[in-house]
């Protein structure tokens, strides 16, 4: 399948691997890239540029296919030395950053002038056309659905995806909900060129995270998440676990005067403990909706080719199927 993003970016499958904290180390982003899709590392993760440039260099001996780092903008306590980080990306000769969180624009002459191709990870149809307007190549846009980070409009992809198709000319990306054949092809079908996926490469044989981890999103439902943090507008969907429910009592409490403060023992530092350690109850931790849609743990190749095989097969039998007016031949897409 080419789409504007498979051209884009050189590779061939229209899926991308979007940066998870603790989550996107070489190992998934090298087993993704060699699957077909976009693989990210993620580059804060890294605690020092240096770390960051091993990594880059580790991944680089897993794949020749292309992959990405990813470089999030966040309100962090101390702000990380972006430009260090920068600099350990265009030596490390990658050529595809996805930027998160703030906007990009004040770091995107030294990322254009090294020849790297940016997508932005958006939340709503402003942020994408200033993306689009500062020079960003693509945009990754997450819907209200995703895990992570999904702003405050509260806008589900049903929606986003074809107001964003109204709006752009670069390509763009459909994240958030996004986990099988259906979700490409819907996500095609609303005007995306592709998607981007988080939560659902988490449960995979090469995410480099505790068993307990992928565990957890197996037995979860698409009623499991919680958002948290929106009266500080840093709002966050994670899993639901006994330090998200004091989370949100807490959040009850304070109503419009929390601080971070009041909740930073159960969201700071938090990661390691739950992906490394499988402490799924250490802190808050991000994850999708579609945690409901996650019921087995392939391999990234598996899942991949499952996805294109499948998508093939709906876009190909399904549709053409209702087409023809063959309606029960055609029966459901499960
Ligand atoms: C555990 C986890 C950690 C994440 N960490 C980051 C991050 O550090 N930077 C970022 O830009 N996005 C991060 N994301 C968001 C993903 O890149 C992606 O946009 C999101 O997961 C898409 O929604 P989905 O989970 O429904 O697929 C994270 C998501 C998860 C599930």
């Amino acid at each position: 399948m080419k789409t504007r993003i498979t051209e884009l970016f050189g590779i061939e499958h229209p899926i991308i691997q979007g940066g998870m904290h603790f989550v996107g180390f070489a190992d998934l982003a090298s087993a993704v890239s060699n699957a077909g899709g976009l693989g990210i590392i993620t580059g804060l993760t890294q605690k020092t540029p240096e770390l960051l440039a091993k990594e880059i260099a580790r991944c680089r001996d897993m794949t020749d296919k292309p992959f990405g780092v990813n470089l999030t903008f966040l309100p962090a306590f101390t702000k990380p030395p972006y430009p260090e980080y920068i600099a350990a990306i265009r030596e490390g000769g990658i050529k595809i950053v996805e930027t998160a969180g703030r906007s990009p624009e004040q770091y995107m002459p030294a990322l254009k002038q090294a020849g790297i191709k940016v997508i932005h990870k958006c939340t709503s149809v402003r942020h994408s056309l200033k993306a689009e307007r500062i020079g960003c190549d693509a945009v990754s846009v997450d819907g209200f659905e995703c895990g992570g980070h999904p702003g405050e409009d509260d806008v589900p992809n049903m929606i986003l995806l074809p107001r964003a198709a109204e709006e752009l000319n670069i390509p763009f990306v459909a994240s958030g909900g996004m986990a099988d054949a259906r979700s490409l092809v819907a996500a095609l079908a609303l005007g995306a060129d592709g998607m981007n996926m988080g939560t659902r490469f988490i449960a995979t044989k090469e995410a480099p995270v505790h068993d307990n981890v992928k565990q957890a999103l197996v037995a979860a439902t698409e009623l499991d998440t919680r958002l948290i943090m929106r009266a500080i507008r840093n709002t966050e969907r994670v899993l639901n676990n006994a330090n998200v429910e004091k989370i949100v009592e807490i959040e009850r409490q304070k109503g419009a005067s929390l601080t971070i403060g009041d909740i930073h023992d159960q969201v700071a530092g938090v990661y390691p403990d739950i992906m490394l350690k499988g402490d799924m109850d250490a802190g808050a931790w991000s994850c999708g909706m579609v945690a409901g849609l996650i019921h087995d743990i392939p391999s990234v190749k598996e899942l991949i080719d499952r996805i294109m095989s499948g998508a093939e097969e709906i876009i190909a039998t399904r549709l053409r199927g209702l087409l023809s007016g063959n309606a029960a031949q055609v029966g459901r897409a499960a």
